[in-house]
């Protein structure tokens, strides 16, 4: 047996309790299949009296997770503090001018700081693996990195937040409002006290920004992705989606396009028996096309002690093998720069709710102004929601909202954009029309 490889492992919460779990669960088996010894050499957390529910005293405790970071004891620095700057950002690139190899699970660190920790650990002859960081348990990078090599990757998507995932299934599944939804979810402990990370879309947004950079070679590029959160999304639409046979996801997409790379975050109309609207409460999932492999969907846990847990496992894993890759799959001085699709050249079709004065006309002028942008009508109704919205009564009063609903067939961002603009100036809504991009699955 080659010797141990020894772990410094800074953060104890839930990531880093589930990882103690399973490397003790798992010892002998990692230890056969690995041919050495997975060792815990020393921990690094807030507290050191805090009861976690696993015994500690086995292992050396290091107050500070910079020191830790480039300790003689240890050949592997397992990042499990989070946040894209302070501490996290201190140790890893600590450890990795230690020549340490980094196991980190902080997707937001990475989306600000991946090429130059990359470049970094290049330099170093360094592993800096980060299975974990999206999409939790679902081996999504390993997959991209080794399993796709013989692909040309033309779309990667998916599912990337559980809070929000489960948010909107249990809007669609109890017909009710977002915002008693995310009390709920928060008083459960599936949302955080401060959720403007996940429901705002920002949280996928940093996974999405690594796997457009592992799936298309390109710098990453967070600030360039367009992201919507799922705030504004209202009862009617998960009615009316659901009678016209969708589902509302929010999705992240990253796709080539003729112009650049397109990245968007936002909510989206899937076809309601596509294997992606199959995918609710807090699971996750990422699509990826292939040229070769063809249409893949991993489906998985994205969060929690033992899903994240596994991943950091298999990164571990990695580093005792001895395989140490580019962290973003080409050396970081061959990753293209990112070349940016202005979403005004989106091509897809748009589902449209309007409040609508319910005057003669109305709906003369709302055909014109989609009209003058040739923005072609699939469908419109007339709808009352099961859940009538606020001012809207159970049966139509002329001159009082009605709401309106249509589908457009394909058109471009601009042109929507400009027909909505268009119809809200020329007064016939009484408030910004809601549009949701219909995914081409
Ligand atoms: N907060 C995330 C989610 C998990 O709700 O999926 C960690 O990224």
């Amino acid at each position: 047996m080659s010797k141990p490889l020894k772990l410094g492992i800074a953060g104890l919460g839930t990531v880093g309790t589930g990882l103690l779990q399973a490397l003790d669960a798992h010892a002998d088996r990692l230890a056969a299949t690995l041919g050495r010894e997975i060792r815990v050499a020393a921990v690094s957390a807030r507290s050191r009296d805090k009861d976690r529910g696993v015994r500690l005293d086995g292992f050396r405790w290091v107050d500070d997770a910079v020191a830790l970071a480039s300790d003689r004891e240890i050949d592997v620095f397992v990042e499990l503090i989070g946040g894209e700057g302070g501490v996290a950002a201190e140790a890893v690139e600590a450890a990795l001018r230690a020549r340490k190899h980094v196991v980190t699970a902080n997707k937001a660190l990475l989306a600000r700081h991946g090429v130059r920790l990359a470049r970094l650990a290049e330099e170093h002859g360094v592993a800096l693996n980060f299975e974990a960081a999206v999409a939790g348990g679902i081996p999504v990078i390993k997959t991209i990195r080794e399993a796709l090599l013989g692909n040309e990757i033309r779309r990667v998507y998916g599912i990337l937040n559980g809070t929000c995932n489960y948010i909107l299934t249990t809007m669609q599944k109890e017909g009710r409002p977002f915002a008693e939804v995310l009390k709920e979810a928060q008083a459960r402990g599936y949302a955080e006290a401060d959720p403007t990370f996940d429901i705002g879309g920002f949280d996928t947004a940093h996974k999405l920004s690594l796997l457009t950079s592992l799936a298309f070679g390109t710098e990453v590029a967070f600030d360039d992705i367009h992201v919507e959160g799922i705030e504004h999304i209202a009862p009617a639409d998960i009615e009316a989606a659901d009678d016209l046979g969708y589902r509302i996801k929010l999705l992240g997409v990253a796709l080539r396009t003729p112009s650049g790379i397109e990245q968007r975050v936002h909510p989206a109309m899937v076809p309601k028996h596509s294997a992606i609207a199959e995918v609710s409460g807090v699971t996750n999932c990422v699509a990826i096309d292939g040229d070769f492999a063809g249409d893949l969907l991993l489906v998985g846990s994205g969060a929690g002690a033992k899903p994240t847990a596994s991943a950091v496992a298999s990164d571990i894993g990695d580093i005792a093998r001895g395989l140490v890759l580019p962290p973003f799959l080409v050396p970081s001085g061959q990753l293209m720069p990112y070349v940016r699709a202005m979403l005004d050249r989106h091509q897809g079709a748009y589902y449209v709710r309007l409040t609508v004065y319910d005057r003669p006309g109305a709906m003369a002028a709302i055909a014109s102004r989609m009209a003058e942008q040739e923005v072609s009508i699939e469908s419109i109704v007339q709808r009352r929601p099961r859940s009538a919205l606020p001012g809207i009564g159970a049966r139509p009063v002329p001159g009082s909202l009605t709401p309106v609903v249509l589908i457009t067939h394909e058109t471009t961002e601009e042109a929507i954009r400009k027909a909505l603009a268009a119809i809200e100036r020329d007064g016939k809504v009484s408030e910004t029309p809601q549009m949701i991009r219909i995914e081409k699955l």
